[in-house]
């Protein structure tokens, strides 16, 4: 049976952001949007992770992981622009110690999508002051936190969420086909971003500075049709290459490690019409006489794509980290299957001899899905949302073993061992 193997301090865990667990982020932009009707769902208390936080750190704990990867609530933070409030501020005193406390690395994101509704209100990122802002309030966390946080993501994929909130419109500000704005967003965060790495430098001269990067794997459909590979290259330059030109100075990125949030593969072919003309069009059939496979937000599980895109991140010369993979659904067999096989794909790379220094698996436990609520349920643990009990899933033993014994052992096709703990219900709960 192939085993893979791991260094010994590889830092293994599970990946949240604070909206999405915390539950009562009234101050920033998405508690008005979710109030005001234009999402069938709220965020409500979502996890209540805000004050069960020590259970859930003891969760990750006994699931084996060394790791953490939370982000802090600017909004919480600086309610008011200049105003930094002492209790939001503690608390995360006391996040970051029961991490530490429990041997748990924490991976700090300083920017997961949401903005205070003070800077929303004043244009968010598109706002001439938000760089200043934002850098103000990096200084304010790393000045507080330093001492405990090495690793730091500055912002999370600047591509998703200019395209969520500027293009797709079911993010806030809620604009459509906005696509000038969505690329003045991109290039506004990537500003943020080098912004902050300086300012975290200057504090912490030793700490590891990335921003999150979701970074689908683009290929094209077919690979001897020019026309095919012109589009792929296009859409694979949009969605992965502009980021990182984005926050380079003098040619190099600003970055001490690349972080790599990794979900799909896209199969791009040539549609010369609409909007196809550019980045080309899904193609959607089975590949290489295998049906494909698809999570149940209709994202394609490829594992595969985790090590050609770390593959592909080597160009930096830099230390690689996954920051987010995972898996939207409620079947336990083809989670334990996907974390198995992207794994597999991690372990390849590792054997290769990539200088890949941890895994973050999206995500701890269910929680709020931005958008889509409560109905992708992509954690280790199930919630049940209205006693707020988290149940590990079989997924989660698999990892378990993974992370403790830095092993990958993966069984011959067809001797896969069926899941020992069935997947909990998951009723049709709404977070409200
Ligand atoms: C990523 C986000 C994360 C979560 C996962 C499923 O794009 O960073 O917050 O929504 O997708």
């Amino acid at each position: 049976m192939p085993t893979y193997r791991f260094p010994r301090d590889f830092l293994w865990g599970a990946a949240t952001a604070a909206h999405q667990v915390e539950g009562g982020n009234r101050l920033n932009d998405w508690w008005p949007f979710e109030q005001s009707g234009r999402l069938p769902y709220r965020s409500g208390e979502a996890c209540r992770h805000w004050e069960l936080f020590e259970q859930d750190f003891d969760l990750a704990r006994d699931l084996g992981h060394n790791a953490h990867r939370l982000s802090l609530e600017w909004s919480r933070i600086e309610p008011e622009p200049g105003r930094f409030d002492e209790t939001a501020r503690a608390h995360y005193d006391a996040v970051i110690d029961a991490l530490l406390a429990r041997g748990l690395e924490p991976v700090v994101t300083l920017h997961h999508f949401t903005n205070p509704q003070w800077l929303a209100e004043a244009g968010g990122w598109l706002n001439a002051r938000a760089v200043e802002r934002f850098a103000r309030y990096v200084g304010h966390a790393a000045r507080r936190y330093g001492d405990r946080v090495r690793w730091w993501l500055t912002v999370n994929e600047p591509t998703v969420v200019a395209k969520h909130a500027y293009v797709v419109g079911d993010w806030p500000p809620g604009e459509k086909g906005a696509w000038g704005k969505a690329l003045r967003m991109i290039a506004a965060t990537c500003r943020e971003h080098r912004r902050a790495y300086r300012v975290i430098h200057a504090i912490r001269p030793d700490a590891m500075v990335s921003f999150a990067h979701s970074c689908p794997w683009v290929v094209p459909c077919d690979p001897n049709r020019p026309q095919d590979r012109l589009v792929a290259r296009a859409r694979d330059f949009f969605l992965n290459d502009l980021c990182f030109h984005l926050v380079s100075e003098r040619g190099r990125p600003l970055l001490d490690f690349v972080a790599l949030n990794y979900y799909t593969r896209t199969i791009v072919r040539w549609k010369p019409e609409g909007k196809a003309l550019r980045f080309g069009a899904d193609c959607l059939e089975d590949h290489h006489g295998e049906p494909r496979r698809y999570n149940d937000m209709g994202a394609e599980i490829c594992p595969d794509g985790l090590l050609a895109v770390l593959r592909d991140h080597t160009r930096f010369g830099l230390p690689l980290m996954i920051t987010e993979n995972g898996v939207a659904t409620t079947d336990a067999a083809l989670r334990t299957d996907y974390l198995r096989g992207h794994l597999a794909a991690l372990g390849r790379a590792v054997a290769e001899g990539l200088d890949v220094r941890g895994y973050l698996h999206w995500t701890l436990m269910d929680n709020f899905e931005w958008a889509l609520g409560t109905t992708a349920r992509f954690g280790l643990a199930h919630t049940d949302f209205t006693t707020q009990k988290r149940t590990p899933r079989p997924a989660a033993e698999l990892f378990r073993r993974v992370c403790l014994t830095n092993e990958l052992v993966v069984p011959e096709v067809g001797q896969a061992p069926v899941p020992e703990i069935a997947e909990p219900a998951t009723a049709a709960e709404k977070v409200c």
